[in-house]
């Protein structure tokens, strides 16, 4: 048995160091590495997560093991730093305006968070580019305190822009414009690059227990949630803030009252009279798009819920 298992172990070893020796002796160049125009600054703590988990794919600088340069896998590694590089370099990070550092480093975190990134096959093979729960809340730490520098979209720019009518709208699934919302809290705010608006959704009392005590399945009766949706304005530092008020849409929960519509009545009114949007049928729109967010009881925009 101990014989056959260092037999064994000396063909894997001198396998190895042939396939290795081979690997080396190609001339391929698997990454080739521009100059760093600018590394990212964050703290140590911060960078050393990027650096070990993304560098490789998402820098100029990036290491390749000896088996990224085996023919076969070399072509795909290399591929994949191009790509990589293209959506998010590292390296090259002075190249951002502060709001487009501050939404790649969120959205560099949701795609870990996800389990997107780093990709999952290379994960297998280089160990080191595993992200650990507790460098995960690092990270979401460091983008949170962060996040209060950035000038805040909700707040005194939402009664700036929207005057409230001396009588209140009424969509045609009977729910009334319900100018409390702003006093509601933040729910989350999106903002999509391929999108020229922005959207602040405010959460009721009772919706903002629900989220915070996890009780979505089903989201209790009372719960409201509401839908602002800005035009983008963006400023000389490149950071986004609410432009022109486009509308407001509302999601009421009444499990009895709106069970054609998954539990959920919808309303919708637009600038610039606050003007009801759509017929009872279009609420049945609504529906049958939010049924995607089943998972979460019909919302799909839950931020807040980690
Ligand atoms: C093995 C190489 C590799 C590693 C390691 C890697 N990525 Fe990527 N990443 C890619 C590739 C390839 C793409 C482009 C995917 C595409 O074209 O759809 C990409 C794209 C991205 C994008 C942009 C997605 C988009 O739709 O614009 C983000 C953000 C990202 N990666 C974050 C990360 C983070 C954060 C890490 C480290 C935790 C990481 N990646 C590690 C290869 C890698
Ligand atoms: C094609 C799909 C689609 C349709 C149709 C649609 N929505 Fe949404 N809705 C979304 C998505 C995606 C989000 C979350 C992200 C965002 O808006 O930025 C959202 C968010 C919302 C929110 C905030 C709560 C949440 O789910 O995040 C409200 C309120 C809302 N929609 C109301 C409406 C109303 C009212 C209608 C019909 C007039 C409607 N929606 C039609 C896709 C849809």
């Amino acid at each position: 048995m101990k014989i056959a298992n260092k037999r064994s172990l000396t063909g894997i070893i001198a396998g190895i160091a042939v396939l290795a020796t081979a690997a080396f002796s190609f001339t391929t160049t698997v990454a080739d590495h521009p100059p760093v125009t600018g590394d990212l600054d964050a703290p140590e703590a911060v960078k050393q997560i990027f650096q070990h988990a993304c560098y490789d794919c998402h820098s100029n600088t990036g290491q390749v093991q000896w088996f990224d340069r085996l023919p076969g896998v070399a072509s795909f590694v290399s591929r994949d730093i191009r790509e990589a590089r293209k959506h998010l370099n590292f390296s090259e990070w002075d190249r951002l305006s502060a709001a487009e550092k501050e939404g790649a480093l969120w959205q560099a975190y949701n795609m870990i968070n996800s389990g997107i990134m780093p990709l999952p096959a290379y994960k297998t093979l280089h160990r080191n580019a595993t992200v650990s729960a507790s460098e995960l809340a690092t990270l979401r730490n460091y983008l949170n305190t962060r996040r209060k520098a950035v000038p805040a979209v909700a707040g005194k720019t939402v009664t700036d822009t929207l005057t409230t009518p001396a009588t209140l709208p009424v969509a045609a699934t009977g729910i009334r414009f319900m100018p409390e919302f702003r006093t509601w809290q933040v729910m989350s705010t999106t903002s999509r690059f391929d999108n020229t608006t922005m959207r602040v959704m405010f959460a009721n009392p009772i919706a903002m227990q629900a989220i915070k005590n996890k009780q979505i399945h089903p989201w209790p009766d009372g719960a409201i949630i509401a839908k602002v949706v800005w035009e983008k304005e963006r400023d000389s530092e490149g950071y986004i803030h609410p432009g022109k008020f486009l509308n407001v849409q509302y999601m009421v929960r009444d499990q009895q009252r709106y069970k054609d519509t998954g539990g959920w009545g919808y309303a919708k009114f637009e600038t610039p009279a606050l003007k009801p949007y759509g017929t009872v049928l279009t609420a049945q729109t609504c529906a049958s798009c939010h049924k995607a967010a089943a998972n979460t009881g019909g919302i799909f925009d839950l931020s807040t819920f980690n």
